[in-house]
């Protein structure tokens, strides 16, 4: 396949397999986009996009976090249960056991809109399992999840793809249309939750300069560096601004250098008022943020730190200069 210098390519018919990927990337992309109004309108009650968003009269999610001591648990019993208006994400006591493995054990915690939280653990810690809870991809074997106040047991199948609407997602593995432009990628999400012309032509644009790729848009992903996709993956998933983002090992593939400018457009996004789940087991990155950290440990919540005296707020420029800076010492609180 040749490009004939013009941004198009010469020959890119999609082949069979492209075709393949297409529709593997749709399903995908069904769970990183909000419903439209009118979808929301025609199809029942999916979960209202307004439920989600963040409240001008929530207490701030910083004044509110508990700090647990290191190596200690929540019991489910006895964790203080926040306003639950304040909360996006709350898990009580969910288990998820796949056959021969723990997946989650008695996971008790939650989120409150607006903030920015680290999930660590070492691999297999279950990390992956709680994104894929929260995107109703799994079922947990036992415990309660909700959503901004609602219980995901409760949502019937056929409205997990409006519920997951309001949900971006951003992955490892960038999971890009290969034969798309970077416009295109980005257009296609809001293609197939029935985004009009007019939306694509005020959307892509904006999300394009606000992640740093105006520049960009008539590359393919293979003209692009790592970091770069992974923008437009981060592009994608933010389009139609969803009230929460989960990041799954978004910087797994990437150099440090690069992980920086990732985590500071995630950080960008949870400015905005999006809450944003990142996890990773980039421990030196997760040090200098300064953020929430919850750390899984086989399963188990074991460390649920708060971001505590590093909680003022930063421009993102502050931030990716403390990032940067060599004399950073991890957070200690
Ligand atoms: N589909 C699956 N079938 C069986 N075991 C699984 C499956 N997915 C994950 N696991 C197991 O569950 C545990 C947690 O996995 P995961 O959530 O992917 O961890 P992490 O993302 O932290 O690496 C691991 O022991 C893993 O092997
Ligand atoms: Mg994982």
């Amino acid at each position: 396949m040749t490009n004939n210098g013009s941004g198009r390519r010469v020959g890119a018919e999609p082949s069979r397999a492209d075709r393949g990927r297409a529709r593997t990337v749709a399903i995908t992309l069904q769970i990183t986009l909000q419903p439209t109004v009118a979808e929301g309108a025609s199809a029942g009650r999916p979960l209202p996009s307004e439920h989600l968003m963040p409240s001008q009269n929530t207490t701030s999610a910083r004044s509110r976090r508990r700090v647990i001591a290191s190596g200690t648990r929540t019991p489910a019993a006895s964790a203080p249960s926040r306003a639950a208006g304040a909360q996006i994400v709350d898990f009580r006591a969910v288990s998820k056991l796949y056959t021969g493995d723990v997946g989650l054990d008695q996971a008790t915690f939650s989120v409150d809109r607006e903030e920015f939280v680290f999930l660590v653990g070492s691999t297999g810690s279950g990390k992956s399992t709680v994104m894929r809870l929260l995107i109703k991809e799994l079922e947990p074997t036992s415990g309660t999840i909700r959503v901004a106040g609602r219980d995901l047991s409760q949502i019937a199948r056929k409205r997990v793809p409006y519920y997951r609407r309001n949900i971006g997602v951003v992955f490892q593995d960038f999971k890009l249309l290969p034969n798309r432009t970077v416009h295109d990628n980005v257009a296609y999400a809001l293609q197939v939750t029935g985004g009009s012309r007019k939306d694509i032509r005020a959307k892509v644009p904006d999300i394009l300069r606000l992640t740093g790729l105006s520049t960009k848009l008539h590359n393919y992903p293979d003209q692009l560096s790592g970091g770069e996709q992974q923008r437009v993956s981060i592009a994608r998933a933010f389009v139609n601004h969803p009230p929460l983002l989960l990041a799954d090992e978004p910087t797994g593939n990437l150099d440090p250098e690069t992980s920086i400018d990732i985590m500071r457009l995630l950080y960008r996004i949870n400015r905005t008022g999006t809450t944003v789940l990142v996890a990773t087991h980039d421990q030196a990155m997760v040090d200098k943020m300064r953020r929430r950290v919850l750390e899984l440990s086989r399963g188990r919540i074991v460390r649920d730190e708060a971001a505590g005296l590093y909680a003022r707020d930063e421009s993102t420029r502050e931030f990716a200069h403390r990032l940067r800076s060599p004399s950073e010492r991890p957070a200690s609180v």
